[in-house]
């Protein structure tokens, strides 16, 4: 099996990258900044999710992920490394004929509409599709997040349908739209 360097993707306003498990406290920082802005998109999460200690073995686990190739869970840093922006995760990563991997991703509240999920996932979506080479990205929203469609659809997801009580958000079984995005040197030639 291939050894991967850990990736480092800069863009204009970012640095992407998996942080260490001694960068835990930003992570859980950012954490209890956003807690309140993100409470109701994502799953219910227990009191240590807030915590250094939580952090420091989530990115530990993070790291092994990365390198059995299972997920890319890429931190959004500003450029001088210092703040958590926000995260790109791409998790449940099947080779095989499948080849396709699921999108979760968060910003910063006071950092939305400024156009930096879209920098990074521009970014990240390229490093999935040319260096890990996945045919397919799936990322699916509930259909009142507006914010994560219209991110989606800018990117070039398409939506392939919908899932009933699909993702358990915040307590509460959802229904989601689902999109995907092919990777583009696959359609061009169509192999
Ligand atoms: C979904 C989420 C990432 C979208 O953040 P966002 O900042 O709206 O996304 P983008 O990076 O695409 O930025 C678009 C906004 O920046 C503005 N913008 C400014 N400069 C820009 C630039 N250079 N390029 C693109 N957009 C720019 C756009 O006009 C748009 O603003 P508007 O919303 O006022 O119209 C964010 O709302 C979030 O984290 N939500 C909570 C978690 C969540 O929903 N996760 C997804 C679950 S499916």
């Amino acid at each position: 099996m291939k050894v991967r360097p850990l990736p480092r993707l800069a863009t204009e306003r970012l640095i992407l990258k998996l942080l260490e498990p001694s960068d835990a406290s930003l992570m859980a920082r950012f954490r209890r900044e956003n807690k309140d802005h993100l409470t109701r998109w994502e799953p219910t999460r227990p009191l240590e999710f807030y915590t250094d200690g939580f952090w420091q073995m989530q990115l530990r686990v993070a790291i092994r992920e990365f390198r059995s190739g299972s997920s890319v869970c890429l931190v959004m840093m500003d450029s001088v490394e210092q703040e958590v922006l926000g995260v790109c995760n791409y998790t449940n990563i099947v080779r095989g004929t499948f080849q396709s991997c699921h999108l979760g991703y968060a910003l910063a509240g006071r950092h939305q509409g400024q156009g930096l999920m879209h920098e990074a996932l521009m970014a990240s979506n390229q490093f999935i599709f040319d260096q890990l080479e996945l045919h397919r990205i799936m990322a699916n929203y509930m259909p009142r997040n507006q914010r994560s469609g219209d991110l989606l659809h800018r990117l070039g997801f398409v939506i392939e349908g919908e899932a009933r009580s699909f993702l358990k958000i915040n307590g509460k079984w959802e229904d989601h739209v689902l999109t995907s995005m092919l990777n583009p040197a696959h359609i061009q030639s169509s192999s």
